[in-house]
């Protein structure tokens, strides 16, 4: 079963592509997806596949060249892409937050750590510097960061990586978000900062109550933190279920890969199993599945039609013509 039932941030039929030499490149083919309140929803896929797009057309913060010639992103039943931009500013920060993969191209060098989470108290919330100051220690202390009262008089080059993602999680926190974004939280973190890092995202999130959409290329991270999961694979949606399905009952053969590629205990890394091929380029996108290239089990029709998303559960869809019978020759 997926936790809650009403969704409080809807992407629908959501196409994006770039126009480059004045041909419009698709980059993003009919996403949809939905976060219900209080769920942690994993957005996984390989690197190139959409994710981060995804995520930004969420927040409005696409690149300029970005063309949207179809979608609907609900938020509060408004839709996100049809506000004015005033209106997304104060639903930006306030609302919805995003944290990225490297805190240092997100944290202005110039400013103390005290200056910017200031600036958004003082963006969405009404109260004088000296209170925004005291605020931002409050915050500061939120995430565990030791001696908050110093740090908030450093520059983001004066802390760690890990110490820079906790600033960058206090910030988006600072206005109490309804959703977070976390785009790669981890990536660039050492593998036991890492887990410090998703253990404070799991603890805010059972404060606060708030919704969080969980951007990875890792399985494993998933598994400890999600309740649902998107897979991507070349700007599609090819497999979405609730957590249990995903690992129990995986039906995409670019689900199984990513499964098959996850390190267990007693192997070692250079034994792994990758799915072989790389995600190709929007520009090389074929018609049909977009998998097929790289799928061992793909027959004429995947290389001609797309598969349709087909539900084959309750909280499991899947795009793949081989989905209705795996079950009888696994
Ligand atoms: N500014 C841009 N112009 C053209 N193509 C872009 C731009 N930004 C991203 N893309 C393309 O969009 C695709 C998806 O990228 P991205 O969302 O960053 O993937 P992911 O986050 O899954 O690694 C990639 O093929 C990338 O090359
Ligand atoms: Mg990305």
């Amino acid at each position: 079963m997926r936790k809650g039932t009403k969704p409080l941030l809807e992407v629908k039929d959501l196409v994006l592509g770039f126009n480059i030499e004045d041909e419009f490149i698709n980059v993003i083919d009919n996403v949809s997806f939905s976060i219900n309140k209080g769920e942690i929803v994993g957005l996984v896929g390989e690197s190139g596949c959409g994710k981060s797009i995804t995520s930004l057309s969420v927040m409005r913060l696409l690149p300029r060249t970005a063309v949207v010639p179809n979608g609907e992103i609900f938020f509060n039943s408004k839709d996100l892409l049809k506000i004015s931009e005033d209106d997304m500013i104060g639903m930006r920060g306030k609302e919805i937050a995003m944290i990225f993969q490297e805190p240092m191209t997100s944290l202005n060098p110039v400013y103390t750590i005290g200056d910017q989470i200031s600036e958004i108290l003082l963006l969405h919330r009404k109260m004088s510097k000296k209170e925004a100051v005291n605020k931002s220690i409050e915050k500061l202390k939120i995430v565990s960061i030791p001696s908050p009262e110093k740090v908030i008089k450093q520059y983001p080059h004066e802390l760690s990586g890990g110490m820079r993602q906790r600033v960058m999680i206090a910030m988006a926190m600072a206005c109490n978000p309804k959703v977070l974004i976390a785009d790669e939280p981890t990536t660039a973190l050492d593998v036991t900062i890492q887990a410090q890092i998703l253990d404070l995202i799991k603890d805010l999130k059972d404060e606060t109550q708030a919704s969080i959409l969980l951007i990875t290329h890792d399985l494993g991270v998933v598994a400890e933190m999600c309740d649902y999961v998107i897979v991507m694979y070349a700007g599609r949606v090819v497999e979405e279920a609730d957590i249990y399905s995903i690992y129990e009952n995986p039906q995409h053969p670019y689900t199984v890969g990513l499964l098959k590629s996850l390190p267990t205990l007693n192997e070692i890394r250079t034994r792994l199993h990758t799915i072989k091929g790389t995600v190709p380029a929007p520009k090389d996108f074929l018609q049909g599945c977009r998998f097929a290239p790289r799928c061992e089990r793909a027959t004429d029709i995947c290389f001609n039609e797309t598969p349709p998303l087909i539900e084959v559960g309750d909280t499991h869809k899947v795009r793949c013509f081989l989905a209705s019978n795996r079950e009888e020759d696994k």
